[in-house]
């Protein structure tokens, strides 16, 4: 199965990056599946505009992000709590990637990441607003990874082992609930049960 993890963060080197790295782990020792990262720390899109389509040098990557989202069977989108919300990255990426119906109807854990005790309120803003027109389906469950300095990390010294071992254990169950969905949501797009030409935006 191949697997797209969308990282939030604005930053370069967050801290929601490690936690799509230690999950790209988790579903590589479940199976020969393939990841591939799209993070918008280190790769910005730019903001939309009314050039978006037109073949505007500054849209160019664009095409290889949407055509790596095609040939995704299921996505990760990690969404650090910033402000209570979802960064303006990841808002903006939901704006320009998806066009052609790249997510439509392809499964997604959603993933909120926070320093301290937070990382609630990016799920809740992901379930809401991020899907409409894309058909991306999140799945029922989700994980919120808290204290997030002290988990995931690659060192195990940096740990803490009660909440790692935790956090860990909920995000491989997270994990394989993804690629069961994926399996199961590519016979609803193969059905041809989605009309995206007839209802391209959603209601
Ligand atoms: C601009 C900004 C706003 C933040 N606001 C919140 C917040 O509202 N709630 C929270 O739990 N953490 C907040 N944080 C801290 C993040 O939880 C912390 O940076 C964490 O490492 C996840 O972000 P990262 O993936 O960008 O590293 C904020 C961080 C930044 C940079």
């Amino acid at each position: 199965m191949r697997v797209a993890l969308v990282i939030g963060s604005h930053r370069k080197d967050s801290q929601s990056a490690k936690v799509g790295r230690f999950l790209q782990e988790q579903i590589q020792a479940l199976g020969d599946h393939e990841c591939w990262t799209c993070d918008l720390g280190k790769d910005p899109l730019p903001l939309w505009d009314e050039e978006i389509g037109s073949g505007a040098p500054h849209w160019h990557a664009l095409d290889a992000i949407n055509k790596n989202l095609g040939h995704t069977d299921a996505l990760i989108v990690v969404a650090p709590e910033w402000h209570g919300m979802v960064p303006a990255a990841l808002k903006n990426f939901f704006l320009v990637c998806g066009a052609g119906g790249t997510l439509a109807h392809k499964p997604a854990l959603a993933v909120g990441v926070s320093a301290g005790p937070g990382g609630s309120y990016p799920i809740n803003e992901l379930r809401t607003s991020s899907y409409k027109n894309n058909r991306l389906c999140y799945l029922p469950e989700h994980l919120i990874v808290r204290n997030c300095m002290v988990v995931m990390n690659e060192s195990e010294t940096e740990n803490d082992t009660q909440e790692h071992s935790y956090v860990s254990e909920r995000s491989a169950y997270c994990v394989r609930q993804l690629l069961a969905y994926g399996v199961a949501l590519a016979q609803v797009r193969a059905s041809g049960a989605a009309d995206l030409d007839t209802y391209p935006n959603g209601m």
